[in-house]
């Protein structure tokens, strides 16, 4: 069964903006999906139509085969939710909220206990479990979000920016710790974010949102031959010959497009033999970031209005 079914979902909000148009995708169990796209392009209204906090205007939808608009209750279940601004108690301490929502999932207080408390230690909230939320900082909260999330151990997560405002070694290990429930725990995860560099170490697969409509979806390999773009070589060198075809990045750094990794050589003869230095080469294939702003500026040009 997948984790995740939407079948030409749509979102039109009251007032008439469509923030959700017509998207199908599907997740399978144990993805960890990257769902990327500029603000406003529609990936919180979509995290809010999987927990049943909206229902859909057109189109179905469905987390391990329950429909979140006809049972949220039953997703709820299932379902850990971090969003950007987490609703818990600022006059009870971490653990204490831990245990308050573990209780609302049915846990006993000694189980949420035990398990918060290790949740606490994995997010290095443990010096902090004692002190009122109050206290916390953004980062801090945003941790104790994740926590909670967690605390009734859900077969999916949906992260809304689980990373916004934490610093980078907390977000390193928020992200760490979203591959281990993965990897080990087979969480399935859809995560939100705009920090592409973190998305392209965590995720699975990913899927590009635009203007509430989904460009493309698939792994890092498949959005690359979706952009058709080879491989860049980047010089650092000096002299280069005047029929080079390339592009200078600064002083000493050059970029050419090259098809593969064998016709290094060649360039490397050709720069040498005309008296050329080099002094570092290498071949790099395009980045999730690459991938995202020429499938988003393709979206944004004028023949993509046309089309659109
Ligand atoms: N309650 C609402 N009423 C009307 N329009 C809304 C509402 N919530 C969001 N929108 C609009 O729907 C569109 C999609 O918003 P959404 O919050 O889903 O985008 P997003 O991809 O999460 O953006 P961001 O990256 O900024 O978080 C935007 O144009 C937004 O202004
Ligand atoms: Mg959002």
């Amino acid at each position: 069964m997948n984790a995740v079914t939407l079948n030409t979902l749509s979102k039109i909000y009251t007032g008439g903006k469509k923030a959700v148009d017509s998207v199908t995708l599907s997740l399978s169990q144990g993805e960890v999906f990257g769902f990327l796209g500029p603000n406003g392009a529609g990936k919180t209204t979509t995290v809010k139509l999987l927990n049943g906090m909206l229902s859909p205007t057109e189109g179905a939808l469905s987390v391990f085969g329950i429909d979140p608009s006809q049972n949220p209750e039953k997703v709820h279940a299932l379902a850990g939710v971090v969003t950007e601004h987490a609703q818990m108690y600022d006059n009870l301490t971490g653990i204490q909220n831990l245990v308050f929502y573990g209780s609302v999932f049915g846990l006993s207080k000694t189980d949420s206990e035990k398990y918060g408390l290790e949740l606490l230690r994995q997010l290095e909230l443990t010096d902090a479990k004692d002190k009122k939320l109050a206290a916390y900082s953004t980062g801090m909260r945003q941790r104790l979000s994740l926590a909670r999330a967690l605390i009734h151990r859900p077969q999916i997560l949906f992260l809304d920016e689980p990373t916004s405002g934490l610093d980078p070694e907390s977000a390193q290990n928020v992200h760490s710790m979203i591959r281990r429930l993965a990897a080990e725990n087979g969480i399935t995860v859809f995560l939100c974010t705009h920090q592409l560099r973190y998305a392209q170490e965590v995720c699975t697969r990913y899927g590009l949102m635009a203007q509430g409509r989904l460009l493309a979806e698939g792994t890092l390999d498949a959005l690359r031959c979706r952009i058709c773009s080879g491989m860049t070589m980047k010089l650092k060198a000096k002299n280069l010959p005047a029929d080079l075809v390339c592009q200078q990045t600064d002083d000493l750094t050059f970029k050419l497009p090259i098809n593969s990794e064998e016709e290094i050589p060649q360039f490397v003869r050709k720069i040498t033999d005309a008296g050329g230095q080099i002094y570092h080469i290498s071949a790099e294939l395009p980045s999730l970031e690459d991938i995202y702003f020429t499938l988003t500026e393709s979206f944004k040009s004028p023949e993509a209005d046309k089309e659109a």
